[in-house]
């Protein structure tokens, strides 16, 4: 079987740290979001990822060689000279989706994340018959994403209506579907959306079918629910392989290591935190329901909680970040300093507090 990812768009909610990795390298506990999605694919016996790229592609490509090789999958990528939506890119790489077996392929939003219950997927799709699968979730803010209207009992879908104005029900698109190879006949090769333009045709042909994701979801594409999502990622993870999650008598509630990151005495970390590569927390640090990427140093007494600190920065000495401050790459926040919910944009240093949610430019 065969897999598009939807990996365009500018990832401008998840700025500063899409300022310097496009939105689907943006490290998700401990590693790059796509890499979730590709992992769960090839698990399942996906041999093939195209990637529907339209900015950035020199990064996306370089990261891509060296993940070709190490999971023994083919990935390639299908390249938008402009935006083409959410289906255009599917009519961009329909030559690459189609091959002589007529199976069905995956489409996956690049920021969604979930336990990715394909295999549960293949089989819902085969026992309906439909010419569309898509997996839909209940969220409590149904109007920013495409809500799902189905039939009681068959998951036959109704109505789809991406980001509606009035309540139409609290079932959402989840971003993972599986579509027959005749859907690419319903797309024209131009930028257009599958959520407005497609899946209400087929509904209207009674071909669309949806099933209720099991586990969580999350689309990890704003400061909020990446940090949320991390939280229930690590939940599930605690369910399903609890050996991955640190202990020890400094460890509370979730916590992800990197193996290779130290931590000094007389820490407190946890709940709901990811340390990645490399990184270095100094004694006495209190980390709570944060992210800390790859090469970042957090020094001595600093306490960080509900924020994002990103790549090789740096968080002085008894400072104390909060409230979803988000640091970009190659961010040195001074010794003492305290941050409530600022926005850092990459190699600034901080010589002085930030006191209210606010860019730092
Ligand atoms: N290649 C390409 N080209 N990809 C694109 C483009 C484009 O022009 N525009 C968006 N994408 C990709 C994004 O990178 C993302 O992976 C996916 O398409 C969806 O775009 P978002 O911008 O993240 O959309 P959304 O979050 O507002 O809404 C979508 O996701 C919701 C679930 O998270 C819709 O599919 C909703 O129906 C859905 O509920
Ligand atoms: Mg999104």
């Amino acid at each position: 079987m065969k897999a598009l990812i939807l990996v365009g768009g500018f990832g401008t909610r998840l700025r500063p740290l899409t300022l310097s990795f496009p939105k689907p390298l943006v490290d998700f506990a401990n590693k790059p979001m796509i890499l979730h999605q590709i992992e769960a694919l090839k698990s399942i016996g996906v041999t093939e990822v195209v990637l529907a790229i339209n900015y950035q592609p020199e990064v996306m490509l370089n990261f891509l060689k060296e993940f070709e090789s190490n999971l023994g999958m083919k990935i390639t990528c299908s390249q938008e000279t402009e935006p083409l939506g959410t289906a255009g890119p599917l009519a961009l790489a329909r030559d690459k989706l189609l091959d002589e077996s007529g199976d069905p392929f995956f489409v996956l939003n690049s920021d969604v994340i979930s336990e990715y219950p394909l295999s549960e997927m293949v089989r819902f799709h085969r026992s309906h018959g439909g010419e569309a699968s898509i997996m839909v979730t209940k969220v409590d803010e149904p109007s920013k994403y495409g809500v799902v209207v189905t039939e009681e009992g068959t998951g036959k879908v109704e109505r789809f209506v991406e980001k509606p104005k009035i309540f139409v029900g609290n079932k959402i698109n989840a971003g993972i579907y599986l579509l027959n190879p005749s859907v690419l006949d319903r797309i024209e090769l131009r930028p257009t959306s599958i959520e407005k333009e497609v899946f209400p045709k087929i509904a209207a042909d009674q071909g669309l079918f949806a099933m209720v994701l099991p586990g969580f979801w999350m689309d990890i594409g704003q400061p909020r629910d990446y940090i949320t999502g991390l939280r229930f990622y690590l939940q599930s993870l605690r369910k399903r392989e609890p050996s991955k999650l640190t202990v020890g008598h400094n460890i509370v509630g979730n916590v992800l290591v990197h193996e290779s990151a130290v931590i000094g005495e007389g820490c407190l970390i946890g709940p709901d935190v990811a340390i990645g590569a490399n990184c270095v927390v100094e004694s006495g640090v209190r980390l709570s329901r944060c992210t800390v990427m790859r090469g970042v140093r957090i020094k001595k007494h600093a306490c960080v909680s509900s924020s994002i600190v990103g790549w090789h920065s740096t968080v002085g000495k008894w400072a104390r970040i909060e409230n979803m401050t988000i640091l970009g790459e190659d961010v040195h926040v001074c010794d003492e300093i305290y941050s409530n919910g600022g926005v850092v944009l990459p190699h600034k240093q901080i010589k002085s507090s930030i006191l209210k949610p606010e860019i730092v430019m």
